[in-house]
Formats: structure tokens, sequence, C-alpha cells
């Protein structure tokens, strides 16, 4: 019974990583195999179900779904001392860039509250047991889901297409919903976001920070949102170019910081390496230094590996040849030398471990259990507690692979 309940949840998140890829790296036809989960651990306790919530009267405000659903959440009431805490989690799940596969996205869960499940786990910084996320359990906790298809950003439409790009509306929207069910008392807030959620919650992060009270304690958390401008294994740019037609189909550039796009192009200010210097607002990075996603959907992506040679690396880092692990060691490189200015105030956090990972803060095993993922002796719910609250610093990176022994590395088959 219990197995079969681990088992459930392993398919869930297999398949929800799959999707996220296959999502992407098809720009429209395209897609790769299904690849199935293959990591061994189990989750200790079952995972509490959370009901969801459609936004009623988002509809009036233009805050829909690609295909003009309501938008939808999932809230757990805080408890005890954390009644008046608020933790936003802003879901992933890629994005969509061109009219064909937002055409496809939106007759899926990622597009529309139609295929969206009723009930989800809340597990990792979600859960609601103090021995499995210290720091958060008792809050007020919230997912909010993704269907607009560009990183809650976008606003726009494409009427022939029957499609609805309103990113920044359900933003809005679910924001107001949420402020009127009690987040206009909040004392403490952290907006955080897995992956193009991740992306998300560094976009808003100063508007979530101007919405709440002054006298409250706003931060903002980036796990595996920290997409690199990075040169693929062809010597092109995959990763722009997808972000490019997000950019210009969605018409995210009026979102996007005017600080950012009077010295650069709007594709470029879409990139966090560009942006994170504009966030005012605390702001913690949780990124894997090798993100899997990264290297299957931005480093070596079918059509720029149309031979295929990266795909045993792709699929198990134990299969990379020495040169394809230097070209990730460049990858790091990379990702290092683009925080080094964002990593200088002593308010801003970062944990950069050299696993093969991504989205490190949703799942148990990552977040915060026996033999999670440690940087400094800490595991990352520490680390991030530890940085929410002021006990420490917290500048985290790790010395590069093969170095840690700690990871929770992902398999694909
Ligand atoms: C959640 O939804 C189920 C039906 O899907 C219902 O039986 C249950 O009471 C709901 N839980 C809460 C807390 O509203
Ligand atoms: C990939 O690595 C695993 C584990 O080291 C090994 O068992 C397998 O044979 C390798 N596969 C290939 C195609 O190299």
């Amino acid at each position: 019974m219990k197995l079969s309940m681990r088992m459930k949840l392993l398919i869930l998140l297999a398949a929800e990583f799959a999707f996220l890829v296959s999502g992407i790296i098809s720009s429209g036809s395209e897609t790769q195999t299904l690849m199935s989960f293959s990591e061994n651990d189990v989750v200790s306790l079952q995972p509490q179900m959370v009901n969801l919530t459609l936004i009623q009267g988002a509809d009036s405000k233009g805050a829909v779904c690609l295909d003009g659903t309501l938008p939808g959440y999932h809230l757990d009431r805080g408890f005890e001392s954390g009644a008046n805490s608020w933790l936003i989690h802003l879901e992933g799940g890629g994005w969509c860039n061109t009219i064909r596969n937002c055409v496809y996205r939106k007759n899926t869960r990622r597009g529309s509250s139609k295929y969206m499940e009723n009930q989800i786990p809340f597990t990792g910084i979600l859960s609601n047991k103090a021995e499995e996320n210290p720091d958060f359990f008792n809050w007020n906790r919230v997912k909010l889901r993704y269907c607009d298809g560009a990183s809650f950003s976008g606003d726009s439409e494409n009427e022939a297409a029957g499609l609805q790009f309103r990113g920044q509306k359900i933003w809005l929207a679910a924001m107001e919903e949420l402020m009127s069910q009690g987040m206009q008392n909040a004392e403490q807030a952290l907006l955080s976001g897995c992956s193009a959620g991740g992306l998300a919650s560094i976009l808003h992060c100063d508007e979530f920070q101007s919405l709440l009270p002054q006298s409250s304690k706003v931060k903002c958390l980036s796990d595996a949102g920290f997409f690199l401008d990075a040169i693929d294994v062809s010597g092109g740019r995959s990763l722009r170019n997808l972000f490019g037609g997000v950019v210009q189909l969605q018409e995210v550039q009026k979102n996007l910081p005017k600080s950012c796009l009077s010295q650069r192009d709007p594709t470029s200010c879409f990139f966090p390496q560009n942006m994170v210097e504009h966030v005012e607002t605390p702001l913690f990075l949780l990124n894997a230094a090798y993100d899997v996603w990264q290297v299957q959907a931005s480093l070596a992506p079918p059509t720029a590996d149309p031979l295929g040679s990266w795909n045993d690396c792709k699929s198990n880092h134990a299969n990379c040849s020495s040169s394809q692990i230097e070209f990730l060691q460049d990858f790091r490189n990379q990702m290092l030398d683009d925080v080094k200015d964002f990593s200088r105030p002593s308010q801003t956090g970062l944990f950069i471990n050299s696993c093969f990972a991504h989205c490190q803060s949703e799942r148990q095993e990552t977040w915060f259990a026996d033999d999670s993922p440690l940087l400094e002796d800490k595991p990352i719910a520490v680390a991030v507690g530890d940085w929410y609250f002021d006990r420490e610093v917290v500048k985290a990176i790790d010395c590069p692979y093969p170095c840690d022994n700690s990871c929770h590395n992902l398999v694909f088959k």
C-alpha cells in the first residue's frame, strides 16, 4: 500500500520531468522519447494532498490560461506561529514559443485548467511537516499553477489560433486573490518557484515585494531558474532562439524591467544573468551547476546534436566523455561568472551544487532528508532558512564535478 503510493509519486515526478523536457525541446514536431526516472530514492511519508482552487472572476480581468479557462492554485493554510507567513511557489514546465506548440500546450495541464490535477502532493518546501520542511512547514503555502507558457509574464493573444497569452494578468489576479485570502496581512513572505517558475520568481520579485505591507519581511527564491544564455554544442544559441520566440509571441517585453530594457534587447532581459542585478528585493539562487534541463534542452538539444552523440551523456552523466565533461565544466564556469556581481551584497543568497539535477526544492529527497545534498554541511532547506531568517550569510558554491558525493543525480532511460 505504502509502496504503491511511493511508486505513484515517482511516476508522477517522472511524467512531470518528461513533459518539461519534451515540451520545450519539441519546437512543434520532434520530441525526445519519454524518459523514465530511475533514481532509487523513496519518499518516507505520505505526502499531504492539496486541492485545486480556480480563481473565480479572473476571466473578467482577462487573466486566463492559454485556452481561455480560469487559472488556479493550491493553498494549504498556515498555523500557529506561521499563520501570518506566506510562501508562494510558482509552478514550472517549459515555455511555448510558436503558435504551433502553444496550440499543443493549450490541450494539456500546462495550458488549461481543464486538465489540471484536482489534488497535488505538497512535498519539500511545500511540506506541512516540520521534519520535512523545518522553517516553512506551518506557513500558508501556495502552489500557483502555470498555464500561460511564458513564465507568468506575457500579455497578448492570437485570436486566429484561439490563444490567450495572459501570464502577467494571471500573476496579478492570483496576487489579488491571495491578498483577499489573508496575504494582505503577511508579516513574512517568500516568493519561490522552480524552472520556468524559478525564472518567474526573479521576474516578479520586486513586484511581489511592492504588493505586500511595507513592514513585512519579503524575499524571493529561484530554484533551477538561472537559465544561461549559453552556446550549445553546435556553436549556436538554442535557448536564446527559444526565449526570443517566447518574448516576441507573448509580448513579454511589456513586463520586463525598464532598467534592463534601456540597456539590452528584450530577449536578453528574459535571461536571469542580465536581470538579477536589477532586482532590489533579497533573492536566493538555488541551481545545480550541471542543471540537467539546461544540458538536455539548451546545450545539447536534438537540433544542436543531430547525430545524437550527446545522448548517452544526457541520460547519465557517468557516460559523458572527457571532452563532454570539459564542455560542462565551461558551462559551470559561465554560471559562476554570471553570479559573481550578484553574489556581492550580503542580502543575496547562493547554493550552486555540482550535481546533475533540476528543481531541488520541490522534492523531499533533495530539499531535506537524511541523505539530501549538502554544501558546507548544510542541506538546501537549512541554507535557504538560514538566509531567509538572517541567521547566516549563505553563499555556497561547490567544487567542480566529481567532488560532491551528496548529489541526487537524475538518470534517464
Ligand atoms: C478536496 O476535494 C475532495 C474532492 O475532490 C473533497 O472530498 C475534499 O473534501 C476536499 N478537501 C478540502 C480540504 O476541501
Ligand atoms: C552508462 O553508464 C552506466 C553506469 O556507469 C553503465 O552501466 C552503462 O553501461 C553505460 N552505458 C553506456 C552506453 O556507456
